[in-house]
């Protein structure tokens, strides 16, 4: 099965009336996981990484194993850059083979958003790749160092984006943000439904981590098709190291290697059957 454009897997999604599993990797062992869950689910899904976590996961090491996991998978897989930051590694992105870049100009004036995603289409255009933007802000911290403010989109600003820069999906800001919820969110479906009803482009929903399977729900019945899942399988990995360090007596990265992948396979094929929507 070959590495697959994001926007094949989002059709998918639409026709199939549920959404697609975006799953944030930081190493060997969660790329190992969430495409062994795929696979068993025999469910397409995106692999991504966001910029902001190359610091410890170097593009140079993660794009040449994330697009061939992608090319050796037995279910179609995109390969997907997540909350991109810079255009030097939007096209690093495109050269290592992602079928997929996002950038992230949501803190930007709303001109200069639609001048950058223009941009970006151009540049993932020569590679025949999608193109994910954002409107509004969503919470937490995965585009930068900083902690922001939830704004949600403006449903009237989201047309006028989507077709100025023609991009294929548009995130959203409906009060969710990246990271733990301290409580529960309380996502704002009205919002999410005039985005629907105003805007033809598919619409992705960041922050997943702490989102309830009737909340997904709710969400891919008003047009969410891609669901972006990272805290979740960085917690899950990082919990079964500390169990297995804590518990064994003499612990070897050998039986540690597959406890880590098969935590993150755990919470991607948990979150695949919610997003399957059967
Ligand atoms: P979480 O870390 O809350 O799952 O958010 C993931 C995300 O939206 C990545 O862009």
């Amino acid at each position: 099965m070959p590495l697959v454009k994001m926007s094949e897997i989002i059709s998918f999604a639409e026709k199939n009336n549920c959404a697609a599993g975006a799953f944030s990797v930081g190493n060997m062992e969660m790329i190992i996981g969430a495409v062994k869950a795929a696979e068993e689910m025999d469910t397409p899904i995106i692999l991504q990484i966001a910029e902001k976590r190359m610091k410890q996961s170097p593009l140079d090491l993660m794009g040449p194993m994330m697009v061939s996991a992608a090319k050796n998978a037995a279910v179609p897989v995109a390969v997907h850059l997540d909350h991109g930051l810079t255009m030097d590694c939007i096209k690093k992105s495109l050269e290592y083979g992602f079928t997929s870049v996002m950038l992230d100009g949501s803190l930007l004036p709303f001109e200069d958003n639609i001048a950058l995603t223009k941009e970006v289409k151009a540049q993932a255009d020569k590679y025949g790749a999608t193109v994910e933007a954002e409107l509004g802000v969503v919470g937490g911290n995965e585009g930068d160092s900083a902690k922001h403010e939830i704004l949600c989109t403006d449903p009237d600003a989201a047309k006028i984006f989507c077709e100025e820069t023609k991009i294929d999906c548009l995130a959203v800001a409906i009060g969710n943000a990246h990271g733990n919820y301290p409580v529960l969110p309380e996502l704002r479906f009205d919002v999410l439904e005039s985005i629907y009803k105003t805007v033809e482009t598919p619409l992705v929903l960041h922050g997943g981590t702490g989102i309830t399977a009737e909340m997904f729900r709710k969400a891919i019945s008003l047009g969410i098709r891609k669901i972006n899942i990272a805290t979740a399988s960085f917690d899950a990995l990082a919990n079964a190291a500390k169990e297995y360090t804590q518990t064994a007596d003499k612990p070897d990265y050998f039986t540690l290697s597959p406890k880590m992948a098969e935590a993150v396979y755990n919470n991607v094929k948990k979150h695949i059957e919610i997003f399957r929507n059967k």
